[in-house]
């Protein structure tokens, strides 16, 4: 059946290769990107590769939640009911490490951006008869800090990497049991795949893109909802869970969660 899916950060990596694979079995794909002209040169190769003709997308810098919530209210507008939502756009490396509003970018691209975009459209979300939500991960989780999450302090690229990575992850779980109607599910792709972001950070890396695009694949289309909900699957061990200790501490995660979102309502 024809699906109607959204992938955040498909411009490049594994977003753009999951969206590639979905367009050429027929879906109906939305592409989102930072900068509007490698947004069209995508959708156009896209079209081309997979010949099919129902892709389009939005463009949205996730450093800046104003531009977030403007591009919620246009997939509002032009999408009437959301199958699958891949949370996928990240970052780690910056030469802007800190926001124009005085936060870390990990925290604001990879973590404040997914909650804000997808609480501003849970409701095309619900429309669907089988919706389901992915939030990247990672492998590197690290506790968070309330200070780094309020801007107080600054942390080295991996440490506030792996904190943003354990905060939509423990996000992902709590949505999951908030929106019993949607399966809602946060994936480690796999560690060092081949991307720029693993080559700009690290200078090498381990597994191809592919097998972070192939696991997107799978759990928004052929898993059962049933296996996945409210879980962590690392890619790593090409299983469900386990993840960092504090995604199952009930009360690390509603501490997290309300001061999230106080910033997050906010901006
Ligand atoms: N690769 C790995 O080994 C690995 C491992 C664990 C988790 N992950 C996660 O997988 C996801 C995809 O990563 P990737 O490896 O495919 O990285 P990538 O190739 O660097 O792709 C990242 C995507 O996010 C977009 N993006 C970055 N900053 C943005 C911003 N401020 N606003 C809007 N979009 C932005 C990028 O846009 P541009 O095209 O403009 O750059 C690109 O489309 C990330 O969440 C990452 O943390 C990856």
């Amino acid at each position: 059946m024809k699906k109607t899916i959204l992938i955040t950060g498909s411009t490049d990596g594994i977003g753009k290769l999951a969206a590639l694979k979905m367009a050429k079995e027929g879906h109906q794909v939305y592409l989102h990107g930072r900068n509007a002209d490698k947004l069209e040169k995508v959708i156009a190769e896209l079209k081309h590769k997979s010949g099919n003709e129902d892709i389009d997308g939005f463009v949205a810098d996730f450093s800046d939640l104003g531009q977030v919530h403007k591009m919620a209210k246009e997939v509002s507008a032009k999408i009437s009911a959301l199958d699958v939502l891949i949370n996928n756009a990240g970052v780690f490396k910056s030469q802007h490490p800190i926001t124009q509003d005085g936060y870390d970018i990990r925290i604001v691209v990879n973590y404040f951006a997914p909650i804000l975009f997808t609480n501003a459209i849970l409701d095309i979300i619900q429309k669907s008869k089988e919706p389901r939500i992915i939030n990247l991960s990672s492998a590197a989780q690290s506790s968070v800090s309330l200070d780094l999450l309020n801007g107080n302090i600054t942390m080295s690229d991996q440490e506030a990497y792996a904190q943003s990575k354990l905060a939509i992850l423990m996000w992902s779980f709590y949505l999951a049991q908030q929106e019993s109607n949607i399966a809602v599910v946060a994936l480690n792709p796999g560690s060092l795949l081949n991307t720029n972001m693993v080559r700009e950070a690290y200078g090498r890396f381990w597994s191809s893109a592919d097998k972070g695009a192939d696991i997107i694949y799978d759990l928004a289309l052929i898993k059962p909802i049933a296996e996945m909900d409210g879980k962590y699957f690392d890619n790593d061990r090409g299983e469900f869970g386990p993840a960092h200790a504090d995604a199952y501490n009930a009360e690390k995660v509603l501490n997290l969660i309300q001061n999230t979102e106080d910033i997050v309502n906010a901006g």
